[in-house]
């Protein structure tokens, strides 16, 4: 089943002679439940990517369709509440907000929209991440490690259809990024949560379902492994 289809996205920042040209007519569809690695050379639009997959910036052209839905029909405000309820975003450094702790962290998604946290489901994730016991710990006070599993529980709080992580394990050492992937994988099984991971570990590209390289802004390789 089609969740999310990427049409002919472009996107230009700046203008005239200082334009970048940093996504180029480039088009997918993605599956419910797929694990995707994006991979591509430094600067060659992969962020970019991301970030218009999830809603965080709109494109020059083209578009993205969510279940079927453009997602860019939606006004700045909508956006907004799409971002925070439909996607879950992580990054390579985990935006935690350093006077919140970690349930605070966790629930803010959930808080700013006004509605109740699911207990249930935050004792399960942080369970499983590891954090029980730290629910009020301030991000100071973790690792590395723990406060990227902080980021994905935010992530994750909602249930998102989809998650979309930009680097998620770069800043970590070998064996936190494995468990970190972990994680990511095992919520991408149980809950057939679509997955999309850019990467530089050629490890966690050979776990992904299927490879998209992107080069100069074009989508230069599109492989499935499995
Ligand atoms: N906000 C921005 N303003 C201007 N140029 C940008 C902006 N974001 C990215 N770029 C440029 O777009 C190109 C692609 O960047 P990016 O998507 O971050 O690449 P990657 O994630 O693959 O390293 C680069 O040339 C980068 O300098
Ligand atoms: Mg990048």
């Amino acid at each position: 089943m089609n969740i999310l289809s990427v049409e002919h996205l472009t996107k230009v920042y700046g203008t005239g002679d200082t334009a970048v040209r940093a996504l180029d007519d480039v088009s997918f569809t993605v599956d419910a439940g797929e694990f995707i690695a994006i991979i591509g050379s430094s600067g060659s639009g992969k962020s970019t990517l991301l970030h218009l997959m999830g809603g965080v910036d709109r494109p020059t052209s083209g578009t993205v369709k969510l279940q079927g839905q453009d997602i860019f029909e939606r006004s700045d405000e909508q956006l907004a509440v799409f971002r925070r309820r439909e996607v879950g975003l992580v990054y390579q450094f985990y935006n935690l907000i350093p006077v919140l702790d970690v349930v605070e962290n966790m629930t803010l998604p959930v808080q700013m929209d006004g509605r109740s946290i699911n207990q249930k489901r935050l004792g399960m994730l942080l369970r499983a991440l590891g954090l029980t016991g730290r629910e009020h710990y301030l991000p100071n006070q973790l690792s590395g490690g723990q406060q990227q599993r902080v980021a994905i529980g935010r992530a994750l709080m909602n249930a998102p259809a989809v998650v979309l992580a930009d680097e998620p394990t770069g800043n970590l050492d070998s064996k936190n990024s494995a468990e970190i992937m972990q994680l990511l994988r095992d919520s991408n099984r149980q809950l057939k949560q679509t997955l999309i991971v850019i990467t530089h570990d050629e490890d966690i590209a050979l776990m992904a379902d299927r490879v998209i390289a992107i080069e100069d802004g074009r989508l230069a390789r599109d492989e499935r492994r499995r």
